[in-house]
């Protein structure tokens, strides 16, 4: 099985970022660099943690008119991430035009297309804020709203809670790509994130890609600790 860890680094810090990537080279799968470090380092900083070799998730969250995201998804592509996100909020044509944009530059710089992902409702969003947003209903419901319409757009997957990755992957078939943030083993603390699951538990439910940041990150030793997780996964997959 190809580890599907990916550790978020959330840190603002390039060298910080580019030492613990290294350390964790052949220990997970790839890194996630999101909004912080982009904001703060920028497509360079991007380039300078790729130097650790590991497959990048470029952790964007693009949301704005379909011209303006493809350019900014082109901007993205030229980076060589693994995988990028957007809102599905944004729409069916944003997500399109993304999606085209893609295809357009990865052949314009001969690298990869990126994996499109979508973020339906942010998790950070509970019940009590959707009727301020105007959406009446569920969260699970706008949720799958969401990724219905990301599936309709064609893109690659999406970005989901522990608790949503069942009722997802019921309703999206095995194709889609289900990336699992809030993933906490056993041994670890749960920090700030309200619902956890398990990496192999996730596995089980299935989700294909796990984002993993302070269990790894805050560890004494980071190499251990994505170690532990590789062999816990490695036992039960
Ligand atoms: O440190 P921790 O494992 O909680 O980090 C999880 C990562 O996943 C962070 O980068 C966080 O921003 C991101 N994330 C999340 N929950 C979401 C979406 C993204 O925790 N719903």
């Amino acid at each position: 099985m190809k580890n599907p860890v990916f550790c978020a680094l959330d840190t603002t810090e390039t060298e910080a970022a580019l030492a613990l990537g290294r350390r964790l080279g052949g220990l997970v799968g790839g890194l996630k660099l999101g909004l912080e470090f982009f904001t703060a380092n920028g497509p360079d900083g991007v380039r300078a943690v790729a130097a650790a070799g590991l497959p990048l998730f470029l952790d964007l969250k693009f949301h704005d008119i379909p011209n303006t995201v493809a350019g900014a998804i082109r901007g993205a592509v030229r980076l060589a991430p693994a995988m990028t996100t957007l809102h599905a909020a944004g729409g069916i044509e944003m997500m399109r035009a993304a999606l085209d944009a893609a295809g357009e530059a990865a052949a314009q710089w001969g690298v990869d297309r990126p994996a499109i992902l979508a973020v339906t409702v942010l998790t950070s969003m509970g019940q009590a804020e959707l009727p301020g947003i105007g959406v009446a209903g569920a969260v699970l419901d706008q949720v799958k709203r969401l990724a219905g319409l990301a599936q309709e757009a064609g893109v690659d997957g999406v970005v989901c809670s522990p608790h949503e990755v069942e009722a997802l992957r019921a309703q999206l078939g095995p194709a889609m790509r289900l990336v699992i943030p809030g993933i906490r083993p056993a041994w670890a603390a749960a920090n700030d994130q309200k619902r956890v699951l398990g990496p192999a538990e996730a596995i089980a439910k299935g989700a294909d890609l796990l984002v993993i940041g302070r269990p790894i990150t805050a560890a004494a030793d980071p190499a251990a600790a994505a170690r532990r997780i590789r062999e816990e996964l490695e036992a039960t997959g």
